[in-house]
């Protein structure tokens, strides 16, 4: 199998984002995962196949070398907790920004702050460089309601135009990360199949400094 390279990728935003890059190495998907139910999409480059997960799956299907490369943002690569996969690129798509907010006007929290995020790892980092103990609520989307229904005091969620904090009636009241998707590879992988992965590299470097 040293003769094919699958990547890993979700569909929405990473997907649409990824699509110049993968050009840029004259990959080319011959589905589109909006129509096609498939999920393994052969490419133009018959050695090249792509991979469709959840955004969340993607380091543990590159760890367990499922797909030998992937596409992941940082937000994810910060949670995930498994052995370890390379991380020799950053992408710089799918931009936006790791953020803490509350809402607006709201008053300095006495006694133990609530904080609502599917972030808990990255959150519970967070409070401790600072030495504040938190009670996280882990949710798994819509963090916005959590402080507009009284679930929550604060959130850590994603920021890009902060159109949806602002309609919320939240504002951001710190950064916690700069957030991009990186390339992730399997470290057997990047052993075994170097004479293919090493040159994608390498020119996908390129590429990302073109654009
Ligand atoms: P899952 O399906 O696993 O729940 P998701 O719904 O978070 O994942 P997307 O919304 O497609 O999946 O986000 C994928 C990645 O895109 C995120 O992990 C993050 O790195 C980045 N991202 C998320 N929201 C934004 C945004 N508003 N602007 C720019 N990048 C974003
Ligand atoms: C992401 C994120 C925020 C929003 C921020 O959600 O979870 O809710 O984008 O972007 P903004 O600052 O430009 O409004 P997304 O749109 O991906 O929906 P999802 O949470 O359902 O994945």
């Amino acid at each position: 199998m040293s003769d094919n390279v699958t990547i890993a990728i979700s569909k929405g935003r990473i997907f649409t984002e990824a699509l110049p890059l993968l050009a840029g190495l004259n990959i080319r998907p011959e589905q589109d995962p909006d129509v096609t139910r498939k999920l393994i999409l052969t490419t133009n480059q018959p050695d090249v196949k792509l991979i469709v997960v959840r955004a969340t799956d993607v380091p543990t299907y590159v760890e367990y070398g499922a797909a030998d490369m992937g596409i992941a943002g940082k937000d994810v690569l910060m949670e995930y907790t498994g052995n370890g996969v390379y991380e020799p690129l950053d992408l710089q798509i799918a931009r936006c920004k790791m953020v803490l907010a509350a809402p607006k006007n709201s008053k300095e929290i006495n006694g133990r702050l609530r904080v609502a995020t599917k972030y808990v790892i990255t959150t519970r980092n967070y409070f401790a460089d600072q030495g504040r103990q938190v009670e996280i609520i882990k949710l798994y989307g819509s963090m916005e309601l959590a402080p507009v229904l009284g679930l929550a005091d604060q959130i850590v969620d994603l920021m890009d135009t902060g159109n949806t904090l602002r309609a919320n009636g939240l504002v951001p009241i710190a950064t916690i990360a700069e957030i991009s998707s990186r390339i992730i590879v399997n470290k057997a992988s990047m052993k075994m199949k170097h004479e293919l992965i090493k040159p994608m590299l390498k020119k996908l470097a390129a590429v990302v400094n073109k654009t």
